[in-house]
Order: C-alpha cells, then structure tokens, then sequence
C-alpha cells in the first residue's frame, strides 16, 4: 500500500489541493496530513475549509487523514466527534476526512502506525494578546452600542480562538502511549525505555506520524530549537527510544530534511516535510513538493 504523507498546510486549501492532485496522479488513495491541518471549526472559515477539503478529495478519490498540530484545535474535534469513531478507529470529521487523536495506533498493510499530535507554538504570548486585543475591542463596540441606545448583547470571548491550551502533549500520555503499545504488543517499559529483552521492534509500532521533531534530530534549519519546544521534542524522542519505529515522519519545522537515529537496537529513519508556500517565507531552497513523501509500506 502507498500513501503520501503531507506537511502542514494550515488551511491553505489551494495548497491541500495540490498534494490531493499528487496522491490521485501516483494513484494513491490515503493522504496522511502531519499536523497544523487548519482544523479551526469554531471559525466559519475553518468550517468552509473543511468541507472544501471533503469535496475536493472525494473528488480525486482520496481520504485525508491528519493528526493535531498546535495551531488545530484539537479539543473541539474530540468534543464534536469522539463519538464517532470510524472502523479504524479514526474520527470521522468529514466523510473523506479522518482524524487520529493522540496514541492512535492502526494498522495498514500489516504495518502498524502510531499518531503523536501536538507541539508547543512559538507565538503563545502573542496569540493570547490578540485574542485578549479583540475582546477589548469587542467590549468597547458593546460600549458604545449600549450608549447609543441599544438592547444589550453578547460580547465575544476570544480565547481559545487563537491558542488552544490542549496544544501540547504531555508526559502522562507518552507513559500511556508506551504502556498500551507494550501491552499490545512488545517489551518495551511504561517509563519510555525499551527493557533488557527487547528486539527492534519490540512494540511493533513501524511508524510513528507526529506533528512535532524528535529532540535528537539536528535539521540545517530549526526555528524550534527553543527551551520552551523543547520538552515536547523530548516527548517525540521518548516514543522512538521506546517503541523503535523504523520510519518516523513530522511537520512542524516547515523544513524538509532526513535523518537517521540510531539507537542501542535499532535505526529510525526521520523524514520533516516541508510546509504550504505561505508558511514557507524566507525558508532556504523551499519546493512546494518537498511539503510531501510517497511511502509504500512494502519497502519499510
Ligand atoms: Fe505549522
Ligand atoms: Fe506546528
């Protein structure tokens, strides 16, 4: 089985048709969106997006599946349809669009994928301004109407518009995550560490799909290296240490790059893909189809 694996796109949904016209040109069928997908349902735009991306894929015979970025907003996905699993396990946020909350695991074509949202947004203070500048100036409009006259109405709360407090994962669900992959199916220990017995793939996850860099890593360009970024890159690095995929692939850096890890036992290979041009300014070298990777589970 083939799939393309996408880098964020932000809602940018020219660009969302573009890697659906990639996958139905190579003929591929399942498009994987690593994250900063433009899940932003509590806007119209966001609503308009969606449903944009649901008629363009089924039009090119492809379901987009995504996991969450910072800049999604994950919580409301979970409230709207965590009742609506599909078959695999995905939420159905649209008929052709399926998302993968955080430990999700799968299989494909025997082999077996585990989805890690999440990321810490560089920005936070300046997102939580804006959200706090566009209440004030709420109020103030709300001030005057009342002023001149008017019946009083609800003046819009902003938060949670812009910065989304779920936006990064936590310890606990790494320590989760590798307890369930152990118990499902390998050696690995809840701490995050592989045991004395344990084989390469002693979890028998072979992919990990995560929106933000494993810590180890060492990109050309990396405008997240940042203390802050990095306990939850820590995070990511535990979930290799611990489960030993042989293919882990992320967005978040918006820069495209590979690496290998090599671990005490065993290789992953690291692919970060790029992201949509308008997130891509003043990024060296950028190519719009480095945003995406074909991946055919026959060759992992
Ligand atoms: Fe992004
Ligand atoms: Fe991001």
């Amino acid at each position: 089985m083939r799939l393309l694996l996408a880098g964020d796109t932000h809602g940018n949904l020219g660009h969302v048709r573009r890697i659906l016209g990639a996958a139905a040109d190579r003929g591929i069928e399942h498009v994987f969106q690593l994250g900063d997908f433009g899940y932003w349902e509590h806007e119209h735009s966001g609503v308009r997006f969606l449903d944009s991306v649901h008629r363009a894929a089924r039009d090119h015979g492809v379901t987009v599946y995504f996991l969450d970025g910072n800049h999604d907003k994950s919580g409301l996905i979970h409230e709207r349809y965590g009742d609506r699993p599909d078959a695999e396990g995905f939420l159905q946020v649209r008929g052709r669009i399926r998302y993968a909350p955080r430990g999700h695991t799968w299989t494909w074509d025997g082999v077996r994928f585990l989805a890690f949202g999440g990321a810490r947004s560089v920005d936070k203070d300046e997102r939580l301004k804006e959200e706090a500048r566009r209440h004030q100036k709420a109020a103030r409009k709300e001030g005057h109407r009342i002023a001149a006259g008017r019946p009083p109405a609800e003046v819009r709360d902003f938060a949670g518009t812009l910065w989304f407090p779920e936006e990064e994962a936590t310890d606990d669900d790494v320590r989760r995550i590798v307890a369930a992959a152990s118990a499902a199916g390998g050696t690995a220990d809840a701490s995050g560490t592989a045991d004395a017995s344990g084989t390469a793939d002693a979890s028998g996850i072979d992919v990990l799909l995560t929106h933000d860099k494993p810590r180890a890593t060492r990109p050309g360009t990396d405008r997240k290296d940042l203390a802050i970024c990095h306990p939850n890159q820590v995070r990511v690095q535990r979930l290799i240490d611990a489960l030993h995929p042989r293919l882990a692939a992320h967005g978040h850096l918006h820069y495209r790059y590979t690496a290998t890890l090599t671990g005490p036992l065993a290789t992953t290979r690291v692919e970060g893909l790029a992201a949509d041009p308008g997130a891509s300014w003043g990024l060296p070298g950028y190519k719009a189809p480095d945003s995406w990777l074909e991946v055919d589970t026959a060759t992992l």
